[in-house]
């Protein structure tokens, strides 16, 4: 409330804690304009070779709305759409990530109230990723088939911007990797060159703080987990 009356610029740290991934927007409508500068600004991400690899799909208004119902269409034929071009995750995900995967579903649908037993509420749930969960705003994000693991990491990092500059004006992301199973039907309404893949969509709006799925903050392993301090040879 201070920052908004001050109008304080927000620090990255703050960005960063504040992003969640949220599922479930208000229908209040963003600006083109604010779309365009968040884009604008999180081209200044780094990448290997200055590639700039990333390739952005902004859909709004209308165009969003025509998607969404071009989807809900689809999935009376394919309900889970088709294979992706890419594996969403590895085939065999093993220890710790299938762990840590699982937890994140169950506090997830712990909140929404589904238990384990009730696939259909979960089904239903999860194709709210096909609606950018309310969000007035979707982007989907391609890249170039011939691009390597290096340059999906380029991405990944102007997606991070995109999603902390979204803090910024006050609004919420959720990337989602779900968008990568109608590669086919986007193609089709976006006009998607075969040399470009999918990568994933991201819903971008304003939280409906109403909303109790949008309170999951997820876990973090610790630093001790992930990092190794080398001081001696
Ligand atoms: C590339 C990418 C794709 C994702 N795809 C989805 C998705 O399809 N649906 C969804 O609900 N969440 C998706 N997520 C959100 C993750 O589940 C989330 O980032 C993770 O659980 C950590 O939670 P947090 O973002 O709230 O910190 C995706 C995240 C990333 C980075």
């Amino acid at each position: 409330m201070i920052q908004l009356l001050w109008n304080a610029p927000m620090h990255v740290a703050e960005a960063i804690a504040s992003r969640r991934s949220i599922r479930a927007f208000t229908a209040e409508p963003v600006a083109r304009r604010i779309v365009e500068d968040i884009l604008s600004r999180a081209a200044r991400a780094p990448s290997g070779g200055n590639l700039q690899p990333w390739r952005i799909y902004a859909l709004l208004g209308e165009a969003r709305d025509e998607l969404v119902r071009r989807v809900a269409e689809a999935r009376s034929q394919h309900p889970m759409g088709e294979p992706p071009e890419y594996h969403v995750y590895p085939p065999r995900l093993a220890e710790p990530w299938r762990t840590r995967r699982f937890r994140v579903g169950e506090a997830m649908y712990a909140l929404l109230g589904i238990p384990r037993e009730d696939k259909r509420a979960r089904l239903e749930h999860f194709a709210r990723n096909w609606e950018f969960f309310g969000a007035p705003v979707g982007l989907i994000v391609t890249i170039d088939r011939g691009m390597q693991p290096g340059q999906w990491a380029d991405v990944g990092m102007f997606l991070q911007n995109v999603m902390l500059l979204a803090r910024e004006h006050g609004l919420h992301s959720c990337a989602q990797e779900a968008w990568a199973v109608w590669h086919g039907l986007l193609r089709d309404y976006l006009s998607i060159p075969e040399s470009e893949m999918v990568f994933c969509g991201l819903a971008l709006g304003h939280a409906d703080d109403t909303a109790p799925v949008n309170t999951l903050v997820s876990e973090r392993a610790p630093l001790a987990d992930f990092a190794v301090f080398c001081e001696h040879p």
